[in-house]
């Protein structure tokens, strides 16, 4: 079905199911342990062994020998593959990093050997025998130091939204000097890890030249091309199966070295091998969002209209790397007739940088929606006023593409009325209640709506029940459930009598989990297979499918009517089809919206800020399911409080690693830090982004809740702080002329 004229009319706005907050039908597997992580699952291939993996010790240079005689020698050895057994290895399509083979270092803890052996420890302990000797050459660890010397660079929209290395409109720097009001501020954000709950990991099998992976990844499609890229072997010998993946939050985007490597260790050992990625080897074996150097610049007139913004993101990457497009959301957030965005990159030595959720925009309004707050207060306007004057409607670049929806103003005005923001003295530092200073900020949230190509097999048997097929992922998102209702809702069935299966590549291609595109385009695969099911089901019965009513797991049209699964027949009813979009999105601008309003406090000795409040007011197209939903924003907003407080991999300037590569030394939000949240949903249909009307939500969550923080940390103390995340050491100094 190609989707290329606005949805009209259609099954899914009975919102008999869709809509409705039903519980994920997968809760009880993963309340009961019975929604297995990749490596816990035991059953799938008889006889597994265990992989470890060695990961280089140095940053950069060469491994010039590798002494495995001891480790080949100890107890329970299976087999040992390492670097120097190979050429380096192909790279993927998705890769930036090479992932195994040859002797050069690119990065540290990039993997050097896989040891197989009996038993985990075994495996482990003939590691840490094997002996390295390396080559080591200088590298380059310091986004600041190279900060001079990046280059100019752009970035495609294949994870998360694009920009043009350089793009301007009209004349920024002559608005800016023209300008009665400015700002120029410099912001910096840190290197952060995906911290996800279940490392990656992998279980492979090898059947003649067949190789079979359980895995945990989030793109089913370009994990198996990937994989048989870098193996060198046809990508139907490859078979990816990934049902329930642990977190994901981009850092399972792409092939990893965990499943290179069992398949590497499988071979060798000519049986099935089992192998996780050691938290150490997921800071710094595979991807992080990468540091920035933001430097913002805003015009206005005295009243508060915008006439000049510039934007300018500086991040580094590995050679042939890409920078983080942390200015992508200025291009599309407020008005200006004079408009400069741009992005730099400096070539680093470091792990390799890439996505990780609502990558470009979180770290990008990270900063941009301080540069609002401090612009508001020397235009002596209400930071949400501010942002009201400057909302459009239309894409400010190309005024001639309307957004599809956009209801910005709605959700910072509703958020300030719910949240009670009258009540704000908006002079910083006044607000003290004992030892603390409380203070509320507020933010606006963005993040752009993707479609992406995804297909569906649905099949009806003769009880009536219906059976979904497709390679989609569900990340912890609820993608099980959303896509079950999306069924349910089509053919005119309980919930119950839907069964949904994912993450097999030999099911449909779908379109994965990623940049909050999955939930929308997978639903409308699962929407389109369902409309051809519904053809062949009025087909069989002898209707006239136009007329035909799905409803009760009955088939009406007129005055007859026949039991679904009569149908069926004796072998069942299929119909696979795939969504595909059209220009809609060119012609159109789709991105969703939110309002971010947080209150602190400020322990004014220690200068410790605790959040006290969250609310989020998100405009975000049709909510498929109101609780799986909040539990994606409510859950973003968390990553949000990490991003803004605690979350930072220190980069060991040296020897070019991030120190902290664990989950004591990686500050996440615990339960404690987060004492109240809320979010609402605004009413919204988008009829231009899919059948479904609906837009993603995962990552708008995120998106603006870091500022929102530092603006409220400014409200409560008068200390404005540029660099992420805030912690104490960074206020305290200041803190005294406040106390
Ligand atoms: Mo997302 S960073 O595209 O999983």
């Amino acid at each position: 079905m190609k989707f290329d004229t606005p949805a009209t009319n259609n099954p899914i706005d009975q919102l008999k199911i869709v809509g409705k907050p039903v519980d994920r039908i997968d809760g009880p597997r993963k309340t009961t342990g019975t929604a297995p992580y990749a490596y816990e699952r035991h059953d799938v291939a008889p006889n597994q062994a265990y992989g470890y993996v060695l990961g280089s010790g140095i940053a950069k240079g060469r491994v010039t020998a590798m002494d495995t005689a001891a480790a080949r020698a100890a107890p329970g050895v299976v087999a040992i593959v390492t670097t120097l057994d190979m050429p380096r290895l192909e790279k993927g399509a998705m890769n930036t990093a090479w992932l195994f083979g040859g002797p050069d270092i690119q990065h540290y803890h990039q993997v050097i050997a896989v040891v197989v052996a009996e038993t985990f420890e075994q495996a482990r302990d003939a590691t840490a025998m094997i002996r390295v000797s390396y080559a080591r050459e200088p590298g380059r660890f310091d986004l600041a130091a190279e900060a001079p010397n990046a280059q100019l660079a752009a970035a495609d929209s294949g994870e998360g939204s694009g920009a043009a290395h350089e793009e301007r409109t009209g004349d920024f720097e002559g608005a800016f000097a023209q300008a009665p009001v400015t700002l120029d501020a410099t912001y910096t954000t840190p290197d952060e890890s995906h911290a996800m709950m279940e490392p990656h990991s992998s279980i492979a099998a090898w059947e003649g030249d067949k190789l079979t992976v359980w895995t945990s990844n989030q793109m089913i499609a370009w994990g198996k091309r990937d994989l048989a890229k870098t193996l060198g072997i046809p990508a139907e010998n490859v078979r990816l199966d990934s049902p329930y993946v642990g977190g994901g939050f981009g850092g399972k985007l792409f092939l990893r070295a965990d499943a290179v490597l069992a398949a590497l260790g499988a071979r060798a050992a000519r049986r099935p091998v089992k192998l996780a990625l050691t938290r150490p080897l997921v800071a710094n074996n595979t991807t992080h969002r990468p540091a920035t150097i933001q430097r913002v610049r805003i015009g206005a007139e005295r009243d508060g209209r915008i006439t000049a913004i510039a934007h300018e993101s500086t991040s580094g990457d590995l050679p042939d790397g890409k920078p983080e497009t942390a200015v992508s959301q200025t291009k599309l957030l407020y008005a200006g007739a004079n408009r400069l965005t741009a992005m730099r990159l400096a070539v680093l030595d470091l792990p390799e940088g890439n996505a990780m959720r609502a990558p470009g925009e979180a770290p990008g309004l990270m900063v941009i929606e301080i540069a609002m707050d401090e612009m508001a207060e020397k235009l002596g306007m209400d930071p949400v006023e501010f942002r009201i004057v400057n909302d459009t409607q239309v894409d400010p670049e190309h005024p001639q593409r309307p957004f599809s929806q956009r209801q910005l103003i709605q959700c910072l005005r509703q958020g300030a009325e719910r949240f009670g923001w009258s009540r704000r003295n908006a002079t910083p530092g006044r607000r003290r209640e004992g030892n603390w200073l409380v203070g509320m900020g507020v933010a606006a949230g963005f993040r752009n709506n993707l479609v992406m190509k995804s297909g569906a097999r649905v099949r009806l048997d003769g009880s009536g029940g219906v059976t979904v097929e497709t390679d989609m992922t569900d990340i912890g998102t609820g993608s099980y459930t959303v896509i079950a209702q999306t069924a349910a809702e089509m053919m005119g069935v309980a919930l119950e009598k839907v069964t949904v299966r994912l993450g097999d590549s030999s099911f449909p291609v779908s379109a994965g989990s990623g940049g909050q595109w999955g939930g929308n385009s997978s639903t409308a695969g699962v929407y389109a297979a369902c409309v051809k099911l519904r053809e062949a089901v009025a087909q069989r019965l002898g209707f006239n499918s136009a007329e035909a009513e799905f409803t009760d797991g009955q088939v009406r049209a007129g005055n007859r009517s026949a039991p679904l699964g009569q149908a069926a027949g004796a072998d069942g009813l299929v119909a696979e089809d795939h969504i595909e979009y059209g220009d809609l999105g060119e012609r159109f601008q789709q991105s969703t919206f939110a309002g971010h309003f947080v209150e602190v406090a400020v322990d004014v000795a220690t200068g410790e800020t605790r959040v006290r409040r969250m609310l989020a007011v998100c405009a975000a197209g049709r909510i498929l399911n109101p609780k799986s939903a909040r539990s994606q924003v409510i859950g973003a907003m968390t990553m949000g409080v990490g991003a803004a407080l605690m979350e930072e991999l220190a980069v060991d300037k040296r020897h070019g690693f991030f120190v902290n590569h664990d989950l004591a030394g990686y500050e996440v939000p615990v339960h404690a830090d987060i004492p109240h949240q809320e979010v609402i949903f605004l009413d919204e249909v988008d009829p231009i982004s899919s059948p479904m009307k609906a837009k993603g939500v995962g990552e708008l969550g995120l998106c603006g809740v870091g500022a929102a923080i530092a603006n409220a940390m400014y409200n409560a103390t008068g200390v404005r702080l540029r660099d992420y995340p805030m912690t104490l050491d960074k206020m305290i100094d200041r803190l005294p002329e406040v106390a």
